[in-house]
């Protein structure tokens, strides 16, 4: 189960994954990466750095689109 925390998730090179966070920004996860949504279908992404979207803006939900930028 991808979530189980007793199954530390592993990135391509072995090592622990690596997730990083921003106050005002997405969230930056290491590719490949499935994500499930809420209705429960899954987005896939091969990119080696994957953007996810945390504020709700994005076109592209979830990944990051830039929408969180304040504009103006
Ligand atoms: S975090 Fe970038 S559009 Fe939502």
């Amino acid at each position: 189960m991808p979530n189980d925390p007793s199954e530390p998730a592993r990135s391509p090179s072995g090592g622990a994954r690596r997730v990083v966070m921003s106050r005002k920004g997405p969230m930056l996860v290491e590719g490949p990466v499935e994500v499930e949504l809420e209705d429960g279908s899954v987005v896939s992404s091969d990119r080696f750095q994957v953007a996810l979207c945390t504020c709700r803006r994005s076109r592209r939900y979830p990944w990051c689109d830039t929408s969180h930028r304040d504009r103006g």
